[in-house]
């Protein structure tokens, strides 16, 4: 399957593997970031017709609403949304700023709100659609240090669950994806101790790697997923079964 899809926080990470994924499958790709990077500049050049990129703070709730409709704009349509952008970080609750929660809320559950509605309306004009929203095991299991970024996490994984039952019946799947840890940019910080802990209680033993994550992605987008709506993946090696 192929189609028009909107990827948040598409320059690294995460959100960089599934666009150049659905860009090798053949889709045409909207996504933004805050900054470029070589990856969005190769992408433009390379994909000219299949590739949009914008610059984009998502914590901008009035400009991240019209990207669904700048997507639109310039492929037609959008069949799918993945909700990747998020942002981590680390601090005991007691010292934490309320500016700092409000951030963490904004960008890890109101900004992924605001564009799933955006593209759901557009969604609907074409007869349906996707949206995968990327949680994390933080929305599982409780982690000292991540208390309102795990908050904001299960804040969408209750917000993907009752979306699907809205918009089911317009033919608009929405599922969670929800991964434990995976090498990026966001767990560059990670302390060696603390990866040879996460290895020691994880049953598989490692981390995940990025593509195993866009294989899930790739899975909730399909045809193969056509029946399921209003669930959670989880892919985290088994460190929280
Ligand atoms: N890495 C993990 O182990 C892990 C585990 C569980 C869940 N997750 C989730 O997986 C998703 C992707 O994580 P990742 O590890 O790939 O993160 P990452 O490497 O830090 O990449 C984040 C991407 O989102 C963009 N972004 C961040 N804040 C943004 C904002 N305010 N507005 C627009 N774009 C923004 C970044 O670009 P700019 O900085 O240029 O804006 C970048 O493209 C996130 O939702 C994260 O919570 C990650």
């Amino acid at each position: 399957m192929t189609g028009v899809a909107v990827v948040s926080g598409g320059s690294r990470g995460l959100g960089r593997a599934v666009c150049e994924r659905l860009l090798a499958d053949g889709w045409q790709v909207a996504t933004f970031s805050r900054q470029p990077n070589e990856f969005v500049e190769q992408a433009q050049d390379k994909h000219a017709a299949d590739f949009h990129w914008s610059p984009l703070d998502a914590r901008d709730l009035g400009r991240l609403r019209g990207f669904a409709r700048i997507a639109q704009e310039r492929f037609g349509r959008v069949d799918l949304l993945v909700n990747n952008a998020g942002s981590l970080h680390q601090e005991l609750f007691l010292t934490t700023a309320v500016q700092r929660m409000e951030d963490l809320l904004t960008t890890n559950l109101l900004a992924p709100m605001v564009l799933a509605q955006g593209c759901a309306r557009v969604m609907m004009g074409g007869g349906g659609g996707a949206i995968v929203n990327v949680s994390s095991i933080n929305a599982v299991r409780g982690y000292r240090g991540v208390a309102a970024y795990s908050a904001a996490k299960a804040g969408l994984e209750a917000f993907s669950r009752s979306l699907a039952r809205e918009l089911g019946p317009a033919g608009i799947r929405v599922n969670t994806l929800t991964p434990g840890f995976f090498d990026s940019d966001m767990t560059a910080q990670v302390t060696a101790d603390n990866r040879d802990r996460i290895r020691r209680r994880t049953p598989l033993g490692r981390f995940g790697t990025v593509d195993e994550v866009v294989d899930a992605v790739m899975f909730l987008a399909s045809p193969q997923s056509g029946f399921i709506t209003g669930q959670r993946i989880i892919i985290d090696g088994g460190i929280t079964c």
